[in-house]
């Protein structure tokens, strides 16, 4: 698939088929994924697959998304949810702790999209439909995943085969985005 057309194509899906992604598809998708540019090549995010029905209705419970319920039916309907981590307190800070720049740890956040976006495209080039989920509660959802302390979570992503065609939302134009100086 030409990369235009995928960055064109590639939607945010929340229906899916029943049937799993095979590990061995996720492992190609992750493999392209780690191409992804990081803070001085840092490479802090991280991904973790959650697939037990059991913890997948229980971040569908509205528990870990501070009850906001239209992520909901996403999360229940995906065979499988991919957690974007990241490592704290690396990208965006010098070797003492001290921040690299006035932005603080804004660039952990940064490093978290350009590798969901990369993944997500990666997934769409598979016929698999992602959509990134910002609605979640960090604390409570390490917990329950039980990440080491020093790991946090970026994204939440439910994934599995496209089970719905949707139409790409509007947007804008290129010259309300562009100018020259
Ligand atoms: C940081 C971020 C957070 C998002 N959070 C949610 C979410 O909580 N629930 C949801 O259904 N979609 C969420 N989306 C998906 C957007 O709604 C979607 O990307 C946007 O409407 C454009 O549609 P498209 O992805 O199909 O082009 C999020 C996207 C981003 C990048």
């Amino acid at each position: 698939m030409e990369l235009t057309q995928a960055v064109k194509e590639r939607r945010s899906v929340r229906k899916y088929e029943e049937r799993p992604v095979p590990h061995e598809v996720i492992e190609e998708i992750i493999e392209a994924a780690r191409y992804a540019p990081s803070w001085k090549n840092t490479e802090v995010p991280g991904f973790v697959l959650v697939e037990s029905p059991e913890l997948k209705s229980k971040l569908a419970s509205g528990e870990y998304s501070f009850g906001f319920t239209f992520n909901r039916k996403a999360l229940m309907n995906a065979p499988q949810v991919m957690i974007l981590t990241y490592k704290k307190g690396i990208s965006g800070f010098e070797k003492d702790g001290s921040y690299s720049t006035p932005k603080g740890e804004f660039w952990e956040a940064f490093d978290c999209g350009s590798s969901a976006q990369t993944f997500c495209l990666l997934a769409h080039e598979r016929g698999i439909g992602t959509v990134i989920q910002g609605y979640f509660d960090d604390a409570k959802l390490a917990k329950l995943l039980e990440l080491p302390e020093n790991i946090g979570v970026g994204a939440v992503i439910p994934m599995g085969y496209i089970g719905e065609d949707n139409k790409a939302p509007r947007r804008k134009e290129v010259s309300e985005l562009l100018s020259y100086k």
